[in-house]
C-alpha cells in the first residue's frame, strides 16, 4: 500500500519532497520528473531553489500531467505557461527539456500519442508529483477514467470546472475539454508522490488510499502501484482510518529509508 507520511503543513511537505527530488538530480542528473499544476504542488516548486543552489539542473527533463485544450497559448493559466512560471524559470530548467501536453486543436487528433512516444523515448518518469482533485480525479482523469488509459482528450466535470474558475475570471472561461495523461500512464512512473492539503481533500484522500479500487474515484488507482507516498497535512488526513497507523509506521520509519 502507499505509505502516507502526516506532516504540519503544506510547507513541510514541500521540504520533504524537494528533499526527495534534489536527491534524485544529484544522483542522476539526466533524471525524467512528473510535473503537476494546480496549487498542491507550489510548496514543492518553492522549497527547490534554494536547495538547488549548486546543482546542476541543465539535463533535467520533465513531463506535466495535462493541460487544457483550445486555451490560448498565451493565456497566463494554460498549463504551459504555470510550468514555465512555476517550474522552469525559477528552477533555471531548460525549456527545451520539460514537455505539456499540446492543447492546440489542429493537432490534437495525435497529441496524446506524441506525448506517450515521448515519455517513453526519455525512458519513463523516475518521480510523478501528483494533487487531487476533490472528485478524486489525478492530472484530469475524472470519475470513470479507464486504469488503462493513456494520454488522451476528457470532458472536465462540472466540479472541476468550478474548483478551477478561482484561476479564471469566471467560470464560463474555464475550457470544458482537456488533455491528460491516463491513469495508465501514471502508474507507469516509478514512484507516485501524490500530496493533498486541507478539509477539502480529505474525502477524496481517504477514497484513494483506504477505500475501494475503483475507477469512479480515479486516485484509487496509486493502490495498484507498487511505489506510492502521500504526503498529507493534518486536515486532509482526517478521514483516514488508519491514520494512527501511518503515524506510527513513519515514527518508526529507518533511517536508511528514503522517501
Ligand atoms: C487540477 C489539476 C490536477 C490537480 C487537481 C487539484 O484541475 N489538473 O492535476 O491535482 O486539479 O488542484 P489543486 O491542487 O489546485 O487543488
Amino acid at each position: 500500500m502507499a505509505e502516507v507520511i502526516i506532516v504540519a503543513d503544506a510547507k513541510a511537505a514541500g521540504a520533504l519532497v524537494a528533499d526527495e527530488i534534489v536527491g534524485l538530480i544529484r544522483h542522476d542528473p539526466d533524471v525524467v520528473l512528473g510535473l503537476a499544476t494546480g496549487s498542491t504542488p507550489v510548496p514543492v516548486y518553492e522549497a527547490l531553489p534554494e536547495r538547488l543552489r549548486g546543482v546542476d539542473v541543465s539535463r533535467v527533463r520533465g513531463f506535466a500531467l495535462d493541460e487544457y485544450v483550445g486555451i490560448d497559448p498565451a493565456h497566463p493559466e494554460s498549463y504551459r505557461n504555470v510550468i514555465r512560471r512555476e517550474v522552469i524559470e525559477p528552477l533555471g530548467l531548460d525549456p527545451e527539456r520539460i514537455h505539456v501536453p499540446n492543447g492546440a486543436i489542429s493537432t490534437i487528433e495525435h497529441a496524446g500519442e506524441d506525448y506517450e512516444r515521448a515519455i517513453a523515448a526519455a525512458g519513463g518518469v523516475e518521480l510523478q508529483i501528483l494533487g487531487i482533485g476533490t472528485d478524486g480525479h489525478i492530472g484530469f482523469n475524472e470519475p470513470g477514467s479507464s486504469f488503462a488509459s493513456s494520454t488522451r482528450v476528457k470532458t472536465l466535470t462540472a466540479q472541476t470546472r468550478q474548483d478551477n474558475a478561482r484561476f479564471f475570471d469566471s467560470i464560463d472561461q474555464v475550457p470544458m475539454h482537456c488533455i491528460t495523461q491516463g491513469l495508465g500512464t501514471i502508474l507507469r512512473a516509478r514512484h507516485l508522490v501524490l500530496l493533498a492539503f486541507g478539509e477539502g481533500k480529505a474525502e477524496a484522500v481517504a477514497g484513494a488510499v483506504e477505500g475501494p479500487v475503483t475507477a469512479s474515484l480515479p486516485g484509487s488507482a496509486i493502490q495498484l502501484h507498487p511505489r506510492v507516498s502521500v504526503v498529507v497535512d493534518e486536515a486532509a488526513a482526517s478521514r483516514l482510518q488508519h491514520a494512527d497507523y501511518y503515524r506510527y509506521t513513519y515514527d518508526n520509519k529507518p533511517a536508511w529509508q528514503g522517501l
